[in-house]
């Protein structure tokens, strides 16, 4: 029996246990849950082996970091994850309740299961099982935050002052998702963010909307009337300039990207969709690997309790966001958005545009020592050769590992889209936990092998 087979079980349940804590970074009532989870993993760390393992203090969360370095001529990976989590609201839509973790139907259902606490503990255990059976291949840093889920705000400044502590030769991270089980794939590309909440100010109070209605600039109609105009009939963004920089890809490129398995029908399917949607021209695939785009992620306003009530509200409000494509840039594109937004409003409002987080958008190498790793690993453990793939979601310290540390990443992520990450019910598949142990420590015997030559 092999070591994972003799110890799953435990695995299985550390991991339940740290689901337990529910460490939501966006709201201050779980501080004290999500430095818990810290202290969880890094207790967890030095249970595998790994050294000078400590909670790096930040001006937030503390960034989780461990090490074990076997020899300076072999090279270093420095793994990357996230130990914070979603909000779980709204609670009544989960079946089983988001931090009372419960295995069903081969899944693993919580908040974080898959994003990230059950990938990243991939990661803790492939590392203890490697420890148990002789020295590692490569030399490893493992670097966990809990701030990725509220924009790592202070990643930045981390990697900036401590590039000795993290100085590696490839970045890994398992914080993205494959095809499906059947056919492994790796993420070689990934959308930036610029987010902003918007706010639309009308009369100076709340009016009775039969005393003012009509001759009164309503914030919420006025909100409405302008996210529409965002968009043309070709589902195209009409913001002036924003496609300038966009990376156009050519023919072949897009033929290259379109052959990746997959069924707008069971796309339709999977998420209830009586038809597809988007930017006219383009496929699903495209529509999500390599196109930019424009959403609401959240309106309000005015009166929402039972009943009706008459009133024009003072003020609206939204959260809108934006997903970027090489070469974009946030902030190009954060100006972009609040010079247009604030140039279509009515004469009869105020309109105030606050940016938030942002993040660049990455497309990694597959011709690297490191994608190679992975891929041969995967096809080892899947029995499959994997798909490079363009993801449609964002993980902003890619680009600032490259930046800053000069460092290709390899995602080596395991999660599948219908494991409802951010969502109510998420889960992570016992079978996607499991291979991924099984398949990080063959990444770590390729890759090393692979720089040896
Ligand atoms: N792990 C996700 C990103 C992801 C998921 C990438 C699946 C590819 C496939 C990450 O935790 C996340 O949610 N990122 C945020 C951005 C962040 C700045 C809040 C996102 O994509 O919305
Ligand atoms: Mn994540
Ligand atoms: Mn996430």
């Amino acid at each position: 029996m092999s070591y994972l087979q003799q110890n799953q079980e435990r695995f299985l349940n550390e991991l339940l246990d740290w689901l337990r804590i529910p460490s939501v970074s966006a709201d201050p009532k779980f501080h004290g849950d999500v430095l818990r989870a810290a202290e969880y993993l890094k207790t967890r760390l030095e249970e595998a082996g790994l050294e000078n393992v400590e909670l790096c203090a930040t001006a937030g969360y503390p960034i989780v970091y461990g090490e074990k370095l076997v020899d300076p001529n072999l090279p270093t990976v420095l793994v990357y994850g996230h130990y914070d989590v979603q909000p779980a609201d709204p609670y009544e839509l989960w079946d089983s309740p988001p931090f009372e973790p419960v295995v069903k139907d081969g899944n693993i259902y919580a908040r974080g299961a898959c994003d990230d606490k059950g990938q990243v503990y991939m990661h803790v255990k492939a590392l203890e099982m490697m420890s148990q059976q002789g020295p590692l291949p490569c030399n490893v840093k493992v670097m966990v935050e809990g701030e990725e889920e509220v924009g790592s705000n202070n990643l930045g400044t981390f990697v900036r002052q401590n590039k000795d502590k993290l100085k590696a030769d490839v970045i890994l991270i398992s914080d993205t998702g494959i095809l499906s089980n059947e056919q492994p794939s790796i993420e070689v590309g990934l959308r930036g963010l610029s987010y902003h909440e918007v706010e639309v100010t009308g009369p100076n109070r709340d009016l009775h909307s039969g005393l003012y209605g009509g001759a009164v600039p309503n914030p919420i109609n006025v909100l409405c009337k302008m996210i529409a105009s965002l968009h043309d009939e070709n589902n195209h963004i009409t913001i002036p300039g924003f496609y300038d920089q966009v990376a156009v890809l050519s023919e072949e490129e897009r033929a290259e990207l379109n052959r990746v398995p997959h069924s707008d029908d069971e796309f339709k399917q999977s998420i209830g969709l009586k038809d597809t949607y988007g930017e006219a021209g383009y496929t699903t695939v495209e529509r999500i690997g390599i196109r930019p785009t424009l959403d609401v992620n959240g309106i309000w306003g005015g009166y929402t309790g039972e009943g009706a009530k008459t009133v024009i509200a003072s003020k609206a409000h939204a959260k809108i966001s934006m997903r970027l494509v090489p070469h974009q840039t946030s902030a190009e594109i954060t100006q972009l958005f609040q010079r247009h937004f604030e140039s279509i409003a009515p004469s009869g409002v105020t309109v105030v545009v606050k940016p938030h987080h942002g993040g660049e958008p990455v497309v990694t190498p597959t011709d690297s020592v490191a994608y190679q790793a992975a891929a041969k690993a995967l096809e080892t453990s899947f029995g499959k050769k994997p798909i490079p793939t363009r993801g449609g979601g964002s993980i902003p310290i890619v680009a600032m590992f490259k930046t800053e540390l000069g460092l290709d990443t390899v995602l080596l992520g395991f999660g599948l889209d219908s494991d409802a990450i951010h969502s109510p019910n998420e889960h992570y598949g016992l079978f996607n936990f499991f291979k991924g142990i099984e398949t990080i420590p063959l990444f770590y015997q390729n890759y090393a092998a692979g720089m040896k030559q």
